[in-house]
């Protein structure tokens, strides 16, 4: 027989392991919503043209990293990496023109075959945000709070706010020009990675890990010297906005960024206490894609949060599942059916409850339901069933049969007042 296993970078999140994804999605959708974030949902599998004309050819993530293949109809698909060029897509293909400016949100599976390893898979999952019709710094420096405050809410440790500018179109060409003579003259002396990058994305040269070429570029042109006024002075506004609102950051004149779309503002946060796959968000300026990608010139920015490593980074207080608030014991034939009537009208509820299936002993179904700490019991059997009745109590309270109370299986609005007064009543007052 085949065991089967999971491809390479993919993981299985199992229930326990899924409460945590469940709390942090909560949160941060409940963030987006009350910030007027409004949720798009694109497919996970495009025309592989979108990719490279959206990303760019020359990076990283379109040249090594694609999941691509051909269909039963010899198309060339791609697994998405990354969901900006499909909201893209969707915006330009949906009349983007007559809706000019949206805040959107999507979340769900990526895929970059990159090697695997802590907080770095080839199936991965990000939260990401695009603001698409806004021009103004201030929408900078709203994506950036934005991005700052759901790490924060979620209680991430050392974070660190990284910024730089790459200016527009014709500030990194006239960069570019003045790089490349740079490059020509020092090519011996960079490590071969960088070498490579040289024909193919000279900008990302500057993004290097390898130390040698990092104290080399400290003598090459800087991008900086190269833009624009206009450009200089909407980037020294969002520091100074940043400074006001008090979101500490630090100037990176070396982040450009592993995608092509990106102009003027760019920015990372990184986490401390994440290991050598420290970037838990990144994100930037994106004006000239939407009219690259046939759309209506349309100035946007947003960012990315990996959720991998926000499950990684965030503490064991979203671990908490809900408390069960009432498990039905059942024993009997015609107890089990009213057990299974009552535990639908139970679910009108905002209860979680949970019908005990085993039909094994009262005695081994009141310890289950001890188990998972349920805050409530109901019990039926042959007795109850007969009297078209239940049994319903606190478990586990000292004063428990004084809350004990027998409630015939018609009397909803019984059932409901012993609800409001031990239940939700308390959960209300426990907030
Ligand atoms: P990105 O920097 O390529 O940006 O990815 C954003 C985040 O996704 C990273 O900071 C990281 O947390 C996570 N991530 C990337 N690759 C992996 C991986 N292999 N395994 C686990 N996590 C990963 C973008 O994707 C842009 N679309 C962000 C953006 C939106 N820019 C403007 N709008």
């Amino acid at each position: 027989m085949n065991n089967f296993k999971n491809l390479r970078g993919t993981v299985d999140l199992l229930p326990e392991e899924l409460i945590k994804w469940q709390n942090i999605e909560k949160l941060i959708v409940d963030q987006l919503f009350r910030a007027s974030v409004k949720e798009i949902r694109t497919p996970i599998i495009e025309m592989t043209e979108l990719f490279m004309r959206g990303i760019g050819e020359a990076t990283d993530v379109v040249s090594k990293e694609m999941y691509t293949f051909l269909d039963r109809g010899e198309r060339s698909c791609t697994l998405r990496p990354e969901g900006t060029a499909s909201v893209v897509r969707a915006l330009i293909q949906n009349g983007i023109s007559s809706k000019p400016s949206q805040k959107l949100w999507y979340m769900g599976p990526m895929f970059r075959y990159e090697r695997p390893q802590a907080g770095r898979q080839r199936q991965f999952h990000q939260l990401g945000v695009e603001f698409v019709g806004y021009e103004s710094v201030r929408s900078d420096i709203e994506i950036i709070t934005l991005a700052w405050d759901i790490l924060e809410k979620l209680g991430i440790k050392e974070l660190n706010l990284e910024i730089n500018t790459l200016g527009d179109q014709t500030d990194r060409s006239n960069f570019k020009d003045a790089f490349l003579k740079w490059l020509e003259v020092n090519k011996d002396s960079l490590d071969i990675e960088s070498q490579k990058r040289i024909d193919k994305n000279p900008l990302r040269i500057l993004d290097t890990k390898n130390v040698q070429t990092k104290s080399i570029l400290e003598d090459a042109p800087r991008l900086f010297d190269f833009l624009s006024e206009k450009s200089i002075e909407r980037y020294l506004i969002i520091k100074e906005k940043l400074k006001l609102l008090k979101i500490p950051f630090i100037e990176n004149f070396n982040l450009v960024r592993g995608l092509d779309y990106y102009t003027h503002t760019a920015f990372e946060i990184t986490s401390g206490a994440l290991g050598s796959q420290s970037t838990v968000c990144g994100g930037g300026r994106y004006d000239n894609l939407i009219s690259q990608m046939g759309g209506t010139e349309t100035p946007a920015i947003g960012f990315a949060i990996g959720l991998e490593r926000l499950i990684l980074l965030s503490g064991k207080d979203l671990e908490q599942s809900r408390e069960t608030d009432i498990y039905i014991v059942n024993k009997g034939f015609h107890a089990e059916t009213l057990a299974m009537d009552l535990s639908r009208k139970l679910r009108n509820y905002d209860l979680k409850t949970e019908l005990d299936l085993s039909g094994g002993s009262f005695s081994k179904q009141f310890k289950k339901a001890n188990k998972i700490k349920s805050k409530s019991i109901i019990v039926i059997g042959d007795d109850e069933a007969s009297n078209q009745e239940f049994i319903i109590r606190l478990f586990n309270n000292k004063n428990s049969e004084n809350q004990e109370q027998k409630i015939a299986i018609e009397d909803s609005i019984k059932l409901e007042e012993w609800i409001n007064k031990n239940l939700l009543f308390k959960k209300t007052s426990e907030k």
